[in-house]
């Protein structure tokens, strides 16, 4: 059996690189994982059920029992579940407990896509190929004001200032930091449309397939 391709996609929030990693599944006909949202379910579960967030051992005990179809709550993609998902990341256990379930995602044939902050480094390190997406942060800010402002009245400012927040957290604690990979393309979208950034990532990840 043929050893499935695996991809890494990571960078930090409103890079494009959801919107990049869902297209490059379609066209290399592999699965697609949006390791976000196992984070942002586990926030949400604990919240519902009233587990503390910052509490590592409780958090952690809670990722460990996701259920796949955890994933499909309708809350999952609130700024709510971003914040929350943001700190029960720092958690060493709640890490720990999701690693499995991404690496057995990964192992199945014909392969996938994942993507987040620590695949090229940490879940995937021998991934065939790995992208760091990024864009200046008043671009990425506008970019989802833009997305969230079409279902309510939200000032750009409190974006920025989300989006600030959580590159911090993000890149900042101590387990599994956002990082680029040293072996991971840069891909910085700031200039860029959608149609180009995918063009260009598709670019990257062919050279780094030696084809
Ligand atoms: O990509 P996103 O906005 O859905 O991610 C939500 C949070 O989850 C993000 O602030 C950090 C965390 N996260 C992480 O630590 N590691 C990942 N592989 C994916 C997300």
């Amino acid at each position: 059996m043929s050893v499935p391709l695996t991809i890494a996609v990571d960078g930090p929030a409103a890079s494009g690189k959801g919107t990049i990693s869902r297209r490059i599944a379609v066209r290399y006909g592999l699965r697609h994982l949006d390791t976000g949202l196992l984070y942002r379910a586990v926030a949400m579960l604990c919240a519902a059920e009233g587990i503390d967030t910052t509490d590592a051992e409780a958090s952690g005990a809670r990722a460990a029992m996701l259920h796949p179809s955890d994933l499909e709550r309708g809350d999952l993609r609130s700024a709510e579940a971003g914040r929350g998902a943001s700190v029960v990341a720092a958690h060493g256990t709640v890490r720990e407990a999701l690693l499995g379930w991404q690496r057995a995602f990964a192992d199945r044939a014909p392969g996938a896509v994942l993507d987040g902050r620590d695949i090229g480094t940490v879940v995937l390190p021998q991934a065939r190929a790995k992208l760091f997406v990024t864009a200046d942060p008043d671009v990425r800010a506008a970019r989802r004001w833009r997305e969230l402002s079409k279902d309510r009245d939200i000032p750009y400012r409190d974006v920025l200032r989300d989006i600030e927040e959580r590159d911090a957290r993000d890149a900042g604690r101590a387990d599994a930091p956002m990082t680029r990979a040293g072996d991971a393309a840069l891909l910085d979208t700031t200039e860029m449309g959608i149609e180009a950034a995918v063009d260009e990532a598709v670019r990257l990840i062919e050279r780094q397939l030696g084809r």
